[in-house]
């Protein structure tokens, strides 16, 4: 049975388009872990445009399960990784101008620096995940490293445009996805999975966990809008 990580970035989105103090993030992993969430995961970003250090000191205060701070390599945010203590930190590429993590991180260019990482998380008991695409060499790389995990890039797959396109982007990631198991990699998966695209990895039982934000947040405005205008109503209505 595979994990559940929910990323909660985007509830600090919301907040931040307001500049006030909610929703707050750390209640929305709270309410995810209620629902049996397996893991809650944060990116804190070197610009700070969503999650803070604030949300990122109380998740780690409150979160229960597992708490995975997504992060670029850089010296600032392993320190703060190292101050902190999530279970696991996931590698990611970080651009400033980007709306999202666009690709995978290339260990490729500088295995001895990501090496150097993985030793610094590793040294306070935090476990080294990196976000690949799936591309063979790279996921060879990540465990010769010191890698224990390795999530698979999904967002080309969840980009395609149609079928066929769909279907050679998934074959693409179950060979990865076999590679990394043979190495003895723990599998994750995640970047723009929803609830249609989601179905099709049930084919690929090695991957043990799934990372999923925006469409889980995205799900949850609409599911719950109609008890939030309803709770609304009931307050006006006798005014
Ligand atoms: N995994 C990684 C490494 C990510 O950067 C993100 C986005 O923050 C996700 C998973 C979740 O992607 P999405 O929000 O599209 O579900």
């Amino acid at each position: 049975m595979a994990r559940l990580a929910v990323n909660i970035d985007h509830v600090a989105t919301v907040r931040q388009a307001r500049g006030i103090d909610e929703p707050d993030p750390v209640l929305a992993a709270g309410i995810a872990e209620l629902a049996g969430a397996d893991c809650i995961i944060c990116h804190l970003r070197e610009d700070r445009r969503h999650i803070n250090d604030r949300d990122l000191a109380l998740l780690r205060q409150t979160v229960k399960t597992k708490l995975n701070l997504e992060m670029a390599a850089v010296d600032e945010m392993i320190e703060i990784a190292r101050n902190t203590g999530p279970e696991l930190s996931t590698l990611v590429p970080e651009k400033r101008e980007e709306l999202t993590t666009e690709g995978g991180l290339d260990v490729k260019a500088n295995p001895d620096q990501y090496g150097k990482v993985v030793e610094r998380l590793r040294d306070k008991g935090i476990k080294v995940s990196f976000f690949i695409d799936p591309d063979p060499e790279q996921i060879e790389i990540a465990h010769k490293i010191g890698g224990e995990i390795v999530e698979i890039h999904t967002g080309h797959y969840s980009e395609a445009r149609n079928e066929s396109e769909a279907e050679e982007r998934f074959v693409r990631i179950a060979k990865a996805v076999e590679i990394a198991s043979g190495l003895g990699l723990s599998v994750s998966a995640g970047h723009g999975l929803n609830y249609v695209n989601v179905k099709r990895f049930k084919a690929l039982p090695m991957i043990e966990e799934y990372s999923i934000g925006h469409s889980i947040i995205a799900r949850a405005v609409l599911v719950g809008l109609d008890r939030a205008v309803r709770e609304m109503i009931a307050l006006v209505k006798d005014y």
